[in-house]
Formats: structure tokens, C-alpha cells, sequence
């Protein structure tokens, strides 16, 4: 039996203890008795693990090298450029290609990921790969896989018997890009295909939706209506949505009434989105970010994500919530200090509430004793300080632990 102790829960201001046995929280309290071993946090920001919900394992680290670089920044660029190389991958590309992706995660305190792993690919060489790794990985990382038309549902000739095999194979969620298809009228019928399937295989969906700036593109209202009528909302996930902060306020608040009825979620990407969107304008420039505030207001449940890892789409990112969380709160204004005390939700709770993990995620007596420990008192001074993450426990055993670095040095500036 383990006993953290002087643990401050994050939404919690007393310190208390975290009593551990056979892999689950035993007990969470004051005065929890004697363990075996006592490890005292020092009145540190404890927080379940910090969830990725979109994620690109498949082409991580793809946009490196000579000749990769994405000249226009553009969406549309990065989707060529990928289907131009990836003809040459292969299973163990993708493997290590994703195994460097998570290590860089779980590094930062990730310990769920939802990655979109490309079928337009007749041989579903990333499907083969990632699938192979969510079982073999399953002990220190949550993995779960969205069968996702990169090219586009109807656009790629086959894309639809490839999804159907991916989902037979195991795919967790069904994805779609209906902004890709050559027409309206195919992104709206790709919509109707992709959400029979996922309730055909009773799988989530989570859809590539809207990623422009065009305030006109209407596939969230073309999704969101979908599963509405199959009340289906909870499971879907509406990702990026970007034109959704371009659009009207007065078709934003027919929308949000929608949205609400339906109660689908929404994934934002801060910093892809503020990288690729905003291109065609000269100034004003816009974000690229969705309306985060007001659908957090309205009641939807929204995460941030990643999306990226130097990819044919976006040059940075390194797995570290934090900075997504940082830049996030910061380009959707959710910066109100009431705002920051809860902003960690937006890489926690929400994120897994799209997983739909509950059950394993959270800190509770009897689920997995999964959690990390920042160096912060608490969760404004963790945002504010972009605290490191020390330590993350999973099932109770360390995955890391790392010493506080002394990130400030005394300068003598005044002493001549
Ligand atoms: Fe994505």
C-alpha cells in the first residue's frame, strides 16, 4: 500500500492524502492510517492524467527532413504533400513514428490519446500499425483510433469499404472531412454514410469539421442535425469547426441553441488552427480558433488538443498540453481568473468526457490510481508558471518522476 500525502487535488483547496492498493486509489481523504510507503507532495497540484483527444500518431515527425516543408502553411498543401509521400510507408515506420509521438506525450503527463490514423490507404498501413500498438501499449497509455478518410470519404475511390474494414478491424471511432469532398452535396452525403456506419459498428464519430475560414461552410450544422435526429450528440465529436468563429452572431446563436439540444462535443486545436487558418486574409487576421468560450458557456463539452507533431501540416508542437492550453485560453479570451482556476478541464476532464472513459478516468476510490503532480500550489499559479509536470503514476507505479527545477535564479542586478 502507497500514501501520497499533502496532495492539493486540483478543484480542491485542503491538502489531503491519496491511499493506493493493487493499483486504484483505496481511498482519498484525511487521516487515512498507515502505509507501506509514504510520499509526501508538499502540497502540490495533483491532477488526473492530462488527456490528448486529437491526435496524428500516423504522421508524426513526417514533416521533417529536406523537400517536407509546407511552403503556403495551407491545410490543402499539407493534404497533398502527405498523399504524395506517404505511398511509401510502412508498418514499422508508422510504429516508430507514433512510439516517439507518445514517449514525447507521456512525457509531458499525457496518458490518453485519441489519434486519427489515416485509412485513404489500401493496404491501411497505419490502421495495421496503431492498432497493434494501442494492445501492446495498453499498461501505460489509452490509446483509441479514429478510422479517418484523410483524402476524403467520396474523394478517394474505395474510402468507404476501407472505413467499413478499419471499424471491422477495431477502430474505436469513425472520422470524416466533409470541408474535403469535391461538393456540398458529397461532404453532406459523406456525413450521412460515415454516421450509419458508426451506429451500424457502435463506434463515436469525430469528425474533421469546417477547418476554414469560410463563414458559409455548414457541415456543423449538417453533422450536428445528423445526430441530433439519432440522438447520437454525446457520442460525436465535432473537431476544429474553425469557420464557426467566422460566422454571424445571429446564425451563432440559432446554432448554440442546437448545439445544446443535441449535446455534441468540440475539439479545439489552438495552435494548428492559429498556424493555418487566417491565410487568405490580409488584416484584421483571425484566430482560427472556434467560438470556445461560448460553447463552454452553452453548456457543450470542449477540449483542447495537440493535433500535430511536426507534420506536413504544422512545424512545432511537442506533445506538451501546456503550451496548448497556454495558447488556447489565451486566443479564446478564457482568461477571466475565475476562467483560469478551471481552464485545466479544457486537457482533463472534457477531453476524457470525449473519450468517454469516465468509468477509468478521475479521482476517485476504486478507478485506476492514475494521476500527475505539477510543480504548483495550485491550478492558477500551475497555468501562470506553465508548471512542469514531476511525477505521473499509472495503476499506481511511476511511469516518470523528476526533480523541481530551480527555474529561477537570484540576478543581482542592483549590486554594481
Ligand atoms: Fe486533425
Amino acid at each position: 500500500m502507497k500514501k501520497f500525502i499533502n496532495a492539493t487535488i486540483y478543484g480542491d483547496s485542503e491538502s489531503q492524502e491519496l491511499l493506493i492498493e493493487n493499483g486504484q486509489f483505496k481511498a482519498i481523504g484525511n487521516g487515512l492510517g498507515d502505509a507501506d510507503e509514504v510520499i509526501d507532495l508538499e502540497g502540490r497540484l495533483v491532477l488526473p492524467p492530462y488527456v490528448d483527444p486529437h491526435l496524428h500518431l500516423d504522421y508524426i515527425f513526417s514533416g521533417l527532413g529536406d523537400g517536407n516543408a509546407n511552403i503556403s502553411g495551407t491545410l490543402f498543401e499539407g493534404i497533398q504533400r502527405w498523399s504524395d509521400n506517404k505511398k511509401s510507408l510502412t508498418e514499422e515506420m508508422v510504429r516508430e513514428r507514433a512510439i516517439k509521438g507518445i514517449q514525447k506525450e507521456m512525457n509531458k503527463g499525457v496518458q490518453f490519446i485519441r489519434t486519427h490514423v489515416d485509412i485513404t490507404d489500401p493496404d491501411l498501413t497505419g490502421m495495421k500499425a496503431l492498432i497493434k500498438l494501442r494492445e501492446e501499449l495498453k499498461d501505460v497509455i489509452t490509446l483509441q483510433i479514429v478510422a479517418f478518410p484523410q483524402e476524403g470519404f467520396f474523394r478517394y475511390k474505395g474510402a468507404e469499404q476501407l472505413m467499413e474494414h478499419a471499424l471491422e478491424m477495431g477502430a474505436d471511432v469513425a472520422g470524416g472531412i466533409p470541408h474535403f469532398e469535391i461538393s456540398y452535396e458529397q461532404g453532406v452525403e459523406s456525413l450521412k454514410r460515415i454516421v450509419h456506419l458508426a451506429i451500424k459498428y457502435n463506434v463515436m464519430i469525430d469528425i474533421h469539421c469546417d477547418e476554414n475560414d469560410d463563414p458559409n461552410s455548414r457541415f456543423l450544422e449538417v453533422l450536428n442535425a445528423l445526430v441530433m435526429e439519432n440522438n447520437y450528440g454525446k457520442y460525436t465529436t465535432a473537431s476544429h469547426t474553425c469557420s464557426f468563429g467566422s460566422v454571424e452572431n445571429s446564425y451563432a446563436n440559432k446554432m448554440l441553441g442546437l448545439f445544446r439540444e443535441s449535446n455534441i462535443n468540440f475539439i479545439s486545436c489552438p495552435t494548428e488552427n492559429a498556424h493555418l487558418q487566417g491565410r487568405g486574409d490580409s488584416y484584421p487576421k483571425r484566430r482560427g480558433l472556434t467560438r470556445v468560450k461560448e460553447l463552454l458557456n452553452n453548456g457543450n463539452n470542449v477540449a483542447f488538443a495537440q493535433d500535430s507533431i511536426a507534420d506536413y501540416w504544422y512545424p512545432l508542437g511537442n506533445g506538451n498540453m501546456m503550451n496548448i492550453l497556454d495558447n488556447g485560453i489565451h486566443l479564446a479570451h478564457y482568461t477571466h481568473i475565475d476562467e483560469i482556476y478551471k481552464a485545466f478541464d479544457l486537457i482533463t476532464y472534457q477531453g476524457a468526457n470525449i473519450m468517454r472513459i469516465n468509468d477509468e478516468y478521475g479521482m476517485e476510490a476504486g478507478k485506476p490510481a492514475n494521476f500527475i503532480v505539477l510543480d504548483a500550489k495550485d491550478s492558477y499559479e500551475a497555468i501562470r508558471e506553465r508548471a512542469e509536470v514531476l511525477v505521473s503514476i499509472r495503476n499506481g507505479e511511476y511511469l516518470f518522476k523528476r526533480k523541481p527545477q530551480k527555474n529561477e535564479v537570484e540576478i543581482d542586478f542592483l549590486k554594481q
